[in-house]
Order: structure tokens, then sequence, then C-alpha cells
């Protein structure tokens, strides 16, 4: 039995280079903490801004414990005001999504504006001229920008730039946004799969190593599939992209990030790609469209990755196959996933019908893939609260790692790179003063 977190809280000797302790996958404390030091502290993702596109459109939104309305003010400015009345403290919004001009508290009904500017106080009179309405406003989240139309926040009022916090990583967001002939994506808020699982948020994505296993029964299914239009696993019935022996590549970056990187292993069958879409006349338009827009070479390519960048921003966004992931932790043991398939502007209704089916396959609540992933993350939970031997290995692939151009650390598919940076990164600002 351990008693290594219990009685230091050090958290530096919880994450080795190839192995970390369970506790921080089941320790309560240590959950507390990573909200302090991790979810207040960096930048987190928030929301495309295509999700509240006109005045007054509002979403819901939750960064580390503070719950947030994000909204559109009548600048056309995105807000990030924290959703706790400047009275008692009460949540003023509770709609998940919606258009209003004003919000008014349930509990006494002071009303706020999209800027989150106190413009009402019910019975005003008790309170005496010393009150002062401009200073009880919502507060705003101190640090908010933006990459091609993906708003971050940072609840900390110091820290990196959002631009050092991406690095190199933006080119991954492009794989994404570029899949559009006119470089434009939209997210909406009220489309999207809710996955709810027993399990800690570390889990969740970027890793190459499962699919065989636990998806082995889906990819019998696709591998018989000669259609790749919007595909979530690539041409598998010409080449299985999670073969060490393939061109797909882990990668870490700099701040946690981390990919799957099936950018070469993809290039190989852009002509497949291209065929598929030759098919129809939606399909036709869009490769003249994107060649027209980006050049025969760099659209190929672009065909060929399926807008799928497969990179995880530690710590709560990522960009998978055709949409976007909100990772939401609730407790050391529970976590929400959100899921926004992404459609594409400047293509016809059937790319977008069949991406949207892609994914409904893989990743809806009736569908094989993401299904079969909620179950092992909650198995594993159940597994790791046994600390009888409490190190989970990273070991894989450990020794054949290498430093590529960019700064970023690469190896084969299925080697654990993704996890380890993630895990460097976590101890990194788990033991930042
Ligand atoms: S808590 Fe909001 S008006 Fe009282
Ligand atoms: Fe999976």
């Amino acid at each position: 039995m351990t008693t290594l977190i219990a009685s230091s809280r050090d958290y530096g000797a919880l994450v080795k280079e190839d192995r970390v302790h369970s506790s921080i996958f089941t320790d309560e404390q240590i959950f507390q903490d990573e909200m302090e030091r991790i979810f207040h502290r960096t930048w987190l993702f928030a929301l495309h801004e295509s999700e509240i596109p006109k005045f007054g459109d509002f979403k819901r939104i939750q960064l580390g414990r503070f719950p947030v309305i994000a909204t559109r003010d009548e600048t056309g400015k995105v807000q990030l005001l924290i959703n706790r009345c400047r009275h008692r403290g009460a949540q003023v919004c509770e709609a998940p999504r919606g258009n209003a001009k004003r919000f008014q508290c349930w509990y006494h009904g002071w009303t706020y504006d999209t800027k989150g500017d106190l413009v009402g106080v019910t019975g005003a009179e008790a309170y005496d001229e010393n009150f002062s309405s401009t200073e009880h406003a919502l507060p705003k989240v101190p640090r908010v920008g933006s990459y091609r139309g993906f708003v971050f926040a940072s609840l900390a009022e110091e820290g990196v730039t959002l631009d050092e916090y991406l690095g190199s990583t933006k080119k991954f967001f492009d794989i994404m946004i570029d899949s559009s002939p006119i470089g434009e994506i939209e997210v909406k808020p009220g489309v999207l799969n809710k996955t709810m699982y027993r399990g800690n948020w570390k889990q969740v994505g970027m890793d190459g190593y499962h699919p065989h296993y636990v998806h082995m029964a889906v990819f019998k299914i696709f591998s018989k599939r000669e259609s790749t239009i919007g595909s979530a696993v690539g041409a598998l019935h010409i080449e299985d992209p999670f073969a060490d022996v393939s061109q797909s590549r882990t990668r870490g970056f700099a701040n946690g990030h981390a990919c799957l990187d099936f950018r070469e292993q993809r290039r190989s069958h852009a002509a497949m790609a291209i065929d598929d879409l030759q098919r129809s006349e939606d399909g036709r338009q869009y490769v003249a469209d994107m060649i027209a827009s980006y050049g025969q070479e760099h659209a190929e390519e672009l065909l060929a990755w399926h807008g799928d960048p497969h990179l995880g921003l530690f710590p709560n966004l990522q960009l998978i196959h055709d949409h976007v992931r909100v990772v939401i932790p609730i407790g050391p043991g529970e976590t929400q996933v959100l899921m926004y398939p992404v459609f594409l502007k400047g293509v016809g209704q059937s790319i977008n019908e069949k991406r949207l089916r892609a994914h409904e396959a893989f990743y809806g609540p009736a569908a094989a893939g993401s299904p079969d992933d909620a179950e092992i993350f909650e198995r594993t939970q159940r597994g790791l609260l046994a600390d009888a031997e409490p190190w989970v290995l990273l070991a894989r692939g450990l020794n054949r790692e290498q430093v590529d151009e960019d700064g970023s650390i690469t190896s084969c598919i299925s080697d654990e790179i993704t996890q380890r940076v993630q895990m460097q990164e976590w101890k990194r600002l788990m033991t930042a003063h």
C-alpha cells in the first residue's frame, strides 16, 4: 500500500519520466488542487465564435470551478462574464444557450446587460447614494484571446500569452479550418453529443495504442467501407493508420499539447479521397473550390487529411476528426465530455451531411466508438482505486523518441509520448508557485 501522496503532497514525486502515480487520477485533494493550479491558471478553450454569432446570443460554459456566460455584446465583441450575481451570488443565467439582451437574476431580480453591467436593481430605494451600480457589474474573465474563431480564456491575470500557449499547434487548427474552401467553420451550440463517465478527466483522448483493442469491432465494420468522405479513421480498407509500421506518428508539443499526426499517412491516399468526392456534384464543386483557394498541392493534402488535426490542447480541448471536444472535470472520478460536430462553410449541403453521418457512426450515443471509450475509462478508474501497485506505466516508445524541426517530440503511433507530455505539463503546473 502507498502513503506517498497523502503524507507529503509532493506532486513532483507523482510524475516520473516513464510512469505516474495512480493517485493523480483518484485523489480528491489533488483534484481540487488541479482546479486551482491548472484550470484557474492556464489558458482554457471557451467556445467557438460561431456559436454566438449575433448581438444577444449567449452560451453558458464552465471554466474550472467558474460558471461563465459567453455573450455577444452590441459592439460585436465576445464577452466572458462570471455567472455569479453581485448581490448574493446566485447564477444569473440558467439557460444553456439562447438570445437575451438582459440577464435577470432569479433570486431577487437584479438585471445585467450583455456586457455584464448592472442595469436594474429591484427596490433600489432601499440603498442610499453610496451604492454604485457601476461597481456591481458581473466580473469578467481576466484574459480572453482567440485564434481563427477559437476563443480561449484565462482566469489568471498574468501568464504566457495565448500565442505562446498555442505555439506550433496553430498549424493543426488550420487543418480543421482550412478544410473549408473559404477557411471558415461553424460550430452549433445545440448540436452535440454529451457523455458523462465515471473516470478521470486526464484519460480522454490522444491514445494511439488502444484502437486495435477497444475499437476492434467497429474497425472491422469500417474496413469494409469504400467511401472515406468524412471518415473517422481514414482509408482502413487500404492501410491501418494505427500500425507502428505506418507513417502515422504521435507528437508532443510544449505546454502539454499532443497529437496523433496522420498527415503523412493520409497524404498518400489523397487521390482516393478526391476520387471519392468526384462522384457527386457537391463533391466535384468542393474539390474545385479547394484547389481555387489553396492551390493544387495544398488542396490535395487538405482533402486527404479530412479536416482532422487529432490534436489535444492541454487541458480541456481536443480537435478530433470532425468535431470540437471539450473536457469538463466534475470530480476525480467524474468527467463530462461535449462533442460538437464541425460544419464547413462554403460547401454543398451533402458534404456536411456525410461528415455528420460519419461523426454519428463513431461518436454518437448509439455508435460503437465513443461509448466504448467511456466504458474503458470507467473500468480503468475502478482498477486505479486499487493502489496495491500504484504506478501507471507510460514508458511505451521512450527508447525511440525523436525531436522534430519544430521542436516537437515524435515517435510511432502507439507510443505514449502524448501521455508523457501531458503529465509533464501537469507536473510543471502542479508544482509551480
Ligand atoms: S442573488 Fe441575485 S438578486 Fe439577489
Ligand atoms: Fe477510442
